[in-house]
């Protein structure tokens, strides 16, 4: 059991920095088992600082000596703490000599500087800096950086770091150097090096204004035919942000390296990104749609934050959903931009409202819920969460709903006009989209403020007489830690009315009159709008394009329902009423197996199946979205007690009668949405293939001989990853165990040196309903898998511990047995990484009390074990309080 306590940093303790930076020079000796960093930093006292000590972090690194003016100071003239170094009464202009030692090959925590695959990488954001050298490790002091990068040159050819490169040459010995100057200030966060045998494919590019720049995709030897997409989303990334925001890319050279151990996605590092080779690698061979689209999202929202994030940046970490959320809604409405067409806009939409239920509904209603702006926090690598990103970027879209697209370019100009090459806060950014608009949005602050998803019940009213239409909307919040009585949220709630042709009504209200939509302002607990003008009793279309990150509740029937799914011209709420069919029966096939009556699925639903199954003027991909049943996850969610197995079996049997009774469909989807021709990963073709792999899937829940063949001739055939793996994942599904046997043996020997396929053959395993916890142990004495490799990690365990519910949750409680042995061990090596499966556990109170126990036993053998790190001990204390 650890004995100290971590510390609870807060929001309103920040206190501006004693000391700002002017300019850094660092120079790296690179070696993996001993580098050396010499730290040249010109501090001034800063006049909004409370005292005169210089207050420098560093963590795990080992000082050798420290010089102020010229002097070498003696250990008594400073103060060495685990955390840091600090100079007490420093006089108010000083140069700083610091030179520190460090251990790349021995970090495997992948923050600060660190080896893989023998080639030096750093990440700085959160708070990696400080473990590289001495120094005021807060965004918000930024300086002007150059670094000399010295290495063995048969080792390590190429050097990159920030900026441009302005000098380079031989050192003898075999040592070559590279000297980088960026000439933007940025946050130490910002910071990266490179050290690596790499090559890259490089293009010059010209910016809309004329001006030419030099892109670069770095990455090994062997992925040189890999690069094509990201090098090409990147053009279109430059490309979009200069048309829809008029932001151009501020340097003459942009760079990205892809690196196979990574904790998070990517890294946004000042004119150097650094990504997860999964964000950047793709050939029609080995990546699936899934990757192509990732990757074009990810690439985007890198380069994007070099306006959000880098130009602009955060005061203090509390503000991270300032860079994040709107970076990812950046992101988002690229990716929508490039497929152009408005059902394509819809998927997308309906992707991010998956997301939110699947994710971000249950962290809100868990022990780690946070606002979008926190006030404390433990671990800050923690709060890289679905609520910064995803919450965060549907706060930044409610804006975007209420001053409208230009209101939003025109908040976006003047941020940039304020606040361009400073660290600011969530309220600036809000204030900025205020004041360009005349709008008031000092109550939209609370979505800033107030974690948990908040609930509109919606009542409505039909008086044929008068033709008037009310609706009554009542908001409410239920309490997250720390958190009760929260105050009335301002909610854009857009809203259609339906005639019974299933034709949007025009709409006359008291605020606005609108052609299909409205969107009402909530800002009340309870308020009414009225629509007069209103011929026939509409079904109400509520919410539409989910306008707000809430949960509504409408009681629509059946009828009302259909209606919306065949026919709502918003086709998010097309979408939602067919999820709305399925959660309905879900829940009542679910509270039928724990009662052990019969199971029956109406012949209503399966008759909606069958026609949006079969709607050839529906796009694919929005068929196989709108086909997808929710998952066990956001079942429940739904519930009071939830009993893992009772819904996988409800589940299942409902995929099992929509499979038997619509097998000729599935059958003739299969067959006329082939995508014949070379491979390409555009949304029109990838939709075609999600829906036939889709109705594959089906076809082998209760497969017979002519299924099982027609999945291993697709697994044989297929001249792409999408189609590959969609094979073998139904197989491996269909539980058939031959056809997935050698499906397998031979999937893995064509892709042995392939990483990332890899991680998809490990993924695929572990979320079968059919691996239990032993069948994952085997897993992973496979000589393929290690834990240290954080891609490899997540796809075996995290796939099985947050993807796998009916065995994770057996009820023996091995699974979570597994859990804590695995949280462990990963913590020892990667807290970071060790955290993010911590939270599998989050939502323990909620099982039914047999699981409840074994739960609650094993979040207390990880929170007892010896040596925890800050980031898991968080995680696990939160679930337990
Ligand atoms: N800023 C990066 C991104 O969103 C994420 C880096 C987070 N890294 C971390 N260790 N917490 O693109
Ligand atoms: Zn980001």
């Amino acid at each position: 059991m650890r004995t100290d306590s971590p510390q609870t940093i807060y929001r309103k303790n920040y206190t501006p920095p004693s000391f700002l930076v002017e300019s850094v020079e660092l120079g790296f000796d690179l070696d993996p088992a001993r580098t050396i960093v010499a730290n040249r930093i010109k501090l001034v006292r800063n006049r909004d600082g409370k005292h005169s000590d210089i207050e420098l972090h560093g963590e795990h690194i080992e000082l050798v000596g420290v010089r102020m003016n010229g002097k070498r100071l003696k250990p008594g003239q400073y103060t060495l703490s685990e955390h840091g170094l600090t100079i007490r009464k420093a006089p108010a202009k000083v140069t700083l000599d610091i030179e520190t030692v460090l251990a790349p090959q021995e970090n495997t925590s992948l923050s600060g500087l660190y080896v893989s695959n023998g080639n030096f990488f750093t990440q700085c954001e959160a708070e990696g800096f400080r473990r590289i050298t001495f120094f005021p490790d807060r965004p918000d002091v930024m300086a002007k950086y150059t670094v000399m990068l010295r290495a063995d040159k048969e080792k390590f050819p190429v050097l990159l770091s920030n900026g441009n490169l302005i000098e380079q040459g031989e050192l003898g010995d075999g040592r070559h150097y590279a000297k980088w100057e960026d000439p933007f200030k940025k946050p130490s966060y910002l910071f990266a090096l490179v050290a690596a045998r790499l090559v890259c494919q490089e293009e010059r590019y010209t910016l809309q204004s004329g001006r030419e720049v030099l892109l670069q995709v770095w990455v090994e030897e062997g992925n040189l035919d890999k690069t094509d997409y990201a090098m090409q989303s990147l053009k279109n990334s430059i490309r979009w942000d200069e048309q829809r925001f008029g932001l151009e890319l501020d340097l003459d050279r942009f760079m990205i390296v892809a690196v196979g151990d990574f904790n998070m996605g990517a890294m946004e590092n000042k004119g150097l990104n650094i990504f997860n080779t999964k964000y950047v690698l793709a050939n029609p061979r080995v990546a699936t749609d899934v990757d192509y689209a990732g990757i074009e999202a990810v690439v985007g929202h890198e380069y994007f934050h070099n306006w959000t994030g880098n130009r602009v940046t955060c005061r203090d970490w509390f503000q991270l959903s300032l860079k994040e959320g709107l970076t990812v809604f950046r992101d988002q409405e690229f990716s929508a931009d490039m497929i152009g067409t408005d059902t394509g806009r819809a998927v997308t939409r309906i992707d991010q409202v998956r997301t939110l239920r699947q994710a971000q509904f249950p962290e809100d209603a868990g022990p780690m819920a946070h606002p979008v702006r926190p006030d404390s926090f433990v671990e800050i690598n923690n709060f890289y969460t679905v609520t910064i990103y995803e919450k965060g970027a549907e706060v930044v879209r409610m804006m975007q709903t209420l001053v409208g697209r230009d209101g939003f370019r025109k908040g976006m100009d003047l941020y940039f006009a304020r606040h361009d090459g400073q660290a600011v806060q969530c309220d600036d950014f809000r204030a900025a989209m205020a004041d360009a608009n005349g709008r008031d949005l000092k109550q939209f602050e609370r979505w800033y403020s107030q974690a948990g998803t908040p609930v509109v019940k919606a009542v409505t009213q039909y008086d044929a007489a008068a033709q008037t239409y009310h609706i009554t909307l009542a908001q409410s919040c239920p309490d997250t830690p720390g958190q009760t009585a929260k105050l009335p949220f301002h909610i854009p709630v857009a809203v259609g009315l339906l005639g019974a042709d299933g034709k949007d009504l025009p709409l006359y209200t008291d605020g606005a009159a609108g052609q299909g939509t409205v969107v009402l302002e909530l800002t009340e607990a309870t308020q009414t709008f009225h629509f007069s003008g209103v011929a026939q009793r509409p079904t109400p279309s509520l919410l539409r394009d989910f306008s707000a990150p809430v949960v509504l509740d409408y009681d629509y029937s059946d009828a009302e329902l259909l209606h919306l799914f065949s026919h709502d011209s918003d086709p998010v709420n097309r979408w939602e009423a067919g999820q709305r069919l399925a959660m309905a029966r879900l829940l009542k096939l679910t509270a039928d197996v724990g009662a052990g009556a019969p199971l029956a699925l109406d012949a209503t639903f399966i008759a909606a199946q069958r026609a949006l199954l079969t709607d050839a003027t529906l796009d694919a991909a929005f068929r196989e979205l709108a086909l997808i049943l929710p998952s066990e996850t956001i079942i429940a969610e739904r519930m009071e007690v939830v009993d893992p197995q009772a819904i996988h079996t409800a589940r299942q049997f409902m995929r099992r009668s929509i499979a038997a009774a619509l097998k000729p469909e599935l059958l003739a989807q299969y067959q006329a949405n082939q995508t014949p021709g070379a491979y390409s990963p555009d949304a029109q073709s990838a939709g075609k293939r999600a829906l036939k792999n889709l109705a594959l899937a089906y076809l082998l829940i209760a497969p017979q001989a002519a299924e099982l063949e027609l999945a291993q001739r697709q697994f044989d055939a297929a001249d792409n990853m999408t189609d590959r793996a969609a094979a073998l994942a139904a197989l491996i599904h269909s539980g058939a165990p031959d056809g997935a046997a050698s499906a397998l043996k031979s999937y893995f020997a064509d892709f042995e040196h392939e990483a990332l396929v890899i991680d998809k053959w490990f993924a695929m395993q572990a979320g079968a309903p059919g691996t239990d916890v032993a069948a994952v142990r085997k897993l992973m004495t496979h000589p393929a898998f290690t834990l240290k490799n954080p891609n490899r990690a997540r796809s075996l365990i995290f796939n099985f511990c947050g993807g796998n519910p009916s065995q994770f949750h057996a009820a023996d409680g091995s699974g979570y047995a597994f859990w804590a042995e695995q949280v462990i061990a990963l913590d020892a090596l990667n807290p970071q990484v060790a955290a993010r499966l911590a939270r599998s556990m989050d939502r323990w109170r909620r099982y039914v009390p047999a699981l409840q126990a074994h739960m609650k036993a094993a979040l207390e053998r990880v929170a007892g074990s010896a040596s925890l790190s800050n980031d898991v001990l968080e995680v696990v204390s939160k679930a337990l309080a």
